[in-house]
């Protein structure tokens, strides 16, 4: 069986496939016939934990050991997608349900049969009106086309797809906060454990798993577990989409096999610099990890390889940094969206947000003092593991690895009063 060369994708070779017809045209919902005639749902679970499939939303967590977590008690469960996407520089998700929202359904569909979930919930960004429009839209054609709905394709098997719009808050991305804000709450955090695997939506059993991470689910359905351990590394394997941004030719999103060096990405798919620029850092995973200098370019992109280098793969969110970027304006910026977005219920993250950006705002203005980086590190080791969810330790990642390797930029802020790089630096404090 030819594999495409696009996998999840394909709407980058294919135009149009966002449309029921073509959809269909090009193997649609053909994983789902294959799944409900040749698999039990136990068989399926194994056949994901087989692929090593690892969870795309950012923590990498291996998908069929999550979905082994459910309890085996009778009670009813869920499956949540969460497409919640708000970090950074992270966009492949909104690409794959404005673009092609049928693999996402098609995807949920069997990982609902694997779990044994009646019911399930897409919680889309509220920014993300289109990529709404497009699930709703693909949801009503499923059950027009017997997909969704009471015995699907005759089946004993059957599913409702609710898709949910939240209100752009970013920590509703965090899974416990969106379990609250679907069901009507303030998108507070949970404390865990108990994981969603055990006490999820309504008290009850939930998978929670990223658009990406579904999206995988019919591709390895159709071409086999073999096939995505062919890619990529024993412990990272299968595709990842990277989005790139910065300062490169070809922003945007690109499918890569995992353990692909970040220079590939960089130069061939994304065209390398724009004229003009140079590779100051990039930060690999989203706006939450810490950044890889210039030098470390050949690292591969698998998590484990990112862990060795001091980074985390984490959503794919690749953020290219320039030569003419002011490393202290990228962090204060950072640090001040966490700030923002920071639900304010634990002390560490909700004060040492707001002092972080306090004293990086001062030094990017040239206000800075001597002791302002042993001011800053400190606050952030306040922080950091002592905050109730991961969005505490999220804020740290960039600025403290940007102090790490510019600590010679930051003080320079310090000691000329000014910002080297030549930006405007007296007037960017509110
Ligand atoms: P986590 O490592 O705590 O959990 C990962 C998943 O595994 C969760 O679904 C959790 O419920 C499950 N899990 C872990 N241990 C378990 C156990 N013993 N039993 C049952 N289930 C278990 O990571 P978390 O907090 O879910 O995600 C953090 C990541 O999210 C960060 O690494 C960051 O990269 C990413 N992130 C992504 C964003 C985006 O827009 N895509 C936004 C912000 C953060
Ligand atoms: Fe809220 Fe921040 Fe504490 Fe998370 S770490 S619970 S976002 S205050």
């Amino acid at each position: 069986m030819s594999v495409p060369r696009h996998v999840l994708l394909r709407n980058q070779e294919i135009p149009d496939i966002d449309q029921f017809d073509v959809y269909m045209a090009h193997g649609g919902y053909d994983a789902l016939k294959k799944a409900l005639a040749e698999y039990e749902p136990e068989a399926l679970v194994d056949l994901v934990k087989r692929s090593g499939l690892r969870g795309r939303g950012g923590a990498g967590f291996p998908t069929g050991v999550k979905w082994g977590f459910l309890p085996k008690d009778g009670r009813p469960r869920y499956l949540v997608v969460n497409s919640d996407e708000a970090e950074p520089g992270t966009f492949k998700d909104r690409e794959l349900i404005e673009h092609n929202p049928h693999q996402l359904i098609e995807g949920m569909i069997i990982a609902s049969y694997a779990i044994g979930a009646r019911e399930a919930y897409v919680y889309v960004r509220g920014e993300f009106l289109r990529g709404a429009e497009q699930l709703r839209r693909a949801v009503r054609e499923a059950y027009a086309h017997g997909f969704l709905g009471e015995r699907i394709l005759g089946s004993d098997f059957s599913l409702d797809i609710h898709v949910y719009r939240g209100a752009g808050a970013y920590i509703c991305g965090e899974e416990s906060a969106l379990l609250e804000s679907l069901e009507g709450k303030r998108g507070n955090p949970r404390l865990k454990p108990p994981f969603p695997a055990v006490a999820g939506l309504y008290g009850l059993p939930t998978i929670v798993n990223n658009v990406e991470t579904i999206c995988n689910v019919p591709p390895i359905v159709m071409y086999g577990a073999e096939w995505y351990t062919s890619m990529g590394t024993e412990k990272s394997p299968g595709i990842k989409i990277m989005s790139v941004s910065g300062k490169v030719r070809r922003p945007g999103n690109y499918e890569v096999p995992l353990a692909t060096p970040l220079r590939t990405l960089l130069e061939e798919y994304a065209g390398g610099m724009l004229p003009g620029y140079q590779i100051k850092a990039v930060i690999p995973g989203g706006s939450s990890v810490p950044l890889l200098t210039a030098d470390q370019l050949d690292t591969p992109l698998d998590y484990e390889s990112m862990m060795a280098a001091g980074t985390m793969l984490g959503s794919g969110g690749c953020i290219v940094l320039d030569d003419q970027t002011c490393i202290v304006k990228a962090a204060a910026r950072l640090v001040k969206f966490y700030r923002e977005e920071s639900c304010g219920k634990c002390t560490p993250c909700r004060e040492g947000t707001y002092w972080m950006t306090d004293v990086l705002e001062r030094i990017e203005a040239g206000l800075g003092e001597a002791d302002d980086l042993t001011v800053l590190l400190d606050i952030a080791d306040n922080i950091s593991g002592k905050s109730f969810c991961p969005l505490g330790d999220a804020a740290l990642g960039f600025m403290v690895s940007a102090v790490k390797h510019f600590r010679e930029e930051f003080e320079a802020h310090i000691r000329e009063h000014r910002c080297p790089m030549g930006a405007k630096a007296y007037d960017t404090v509110n």
